[in-house]
């Protein structure tokens, strides 16, 4: 495959979304073609999957049919959408991926490498090539998004929740020290974008040499 992939990685209300939009028009203004993209969703079927993950008025949601969601809407997302971008040379930037699944289910859930392993069926070992953390205590995150005005099913988990999503997301740093670059998240927007920028054109500069 030609193309790149990008994701973007961190807890909630890290503002990934901001930063996944900004990088995708600098990609754009550089004359790549870019599909920007998110998780759960980013097809018809993945966006239902979505509504009925995040739905607050089923908690009775098994943490096991909730990570094959996640999957499920993973699976349809990455043939429909990512791995036919990345075959017609595109840099897909999508926010969140398989990491999410993870620190969310894996860790945070307490569901264990079981997460990985229906994940690497669901998208073929499809891998991306940068990962960018936006690195957040969690505690302030969901300050961000407590001024919200309603909360999706996982944002309305308990802080000690978000903070096993965190640990989930150290032992991810460790494991794929190649692919992830780590941001301050606490900074303004504009040095956040900055920071991206500069760190992917450094990243791309050196694939060029290799
Ligand atoms: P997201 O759309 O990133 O929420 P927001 O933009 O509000 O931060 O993701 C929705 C929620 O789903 C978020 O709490 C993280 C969670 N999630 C998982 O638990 N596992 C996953 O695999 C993904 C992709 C998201």
């Amino acid at each position: 495959m030609n193309g790149m992939f990008i994701t973007f990685e961190g807890p909630d209300g890290s503002g990934k979304t901001t930063q996944v939009g900004h990088l995708a028009d600098y990609c754009r203004s550089k004359g790549f073609h870019v599909v920007q993209t998110r998780e759960p969703g980013g097809t018809l079927i993945s966006e239902k999957i979505r509504e009925l993950i995040l739905d607050i008025s089923t908690p009775e949601m098994d943490d096991v049919t909730e990570a094959l969601l996640y999957a499920a809407a993973r699976a349809q997302h990455v043939s429909q959408v990512i791995r036919p971008a990345l075959e017609r040379g595109d840099i897909v930037v999508c926010d969140r991926f398989v990491d999410s699944s993870i620190a969310y289910q894996g860790h945070a859930r307490g569901l264990g490498d079981g997460v990985a392993e229906i994940n690497a069926f669901a998208v073929q070992g499809l891998e991306p090539d940068l990962t960018f953390y936006l690195k957040l205590d969690p505690g302030i995150g969901l300050m961000r998004i407590r001024k919200q005005s309603s909360f999706d099913r996982l944002e309305k988990e308990a802080i000690e929740f978000h903070r096993k999503v965190t640990d989930g997301y150290n032992v991810l740093l460790g494991q794929h020290a190649d692919r992830y670059q780590v941001i301050d998240a606490t900074l303004s927007e504009e040095i956040i974008a900055r920071e991206i920028r500069r760190n992917f054109d450094r990243w791309l500069a050196a694939k060029k040499s290799v």
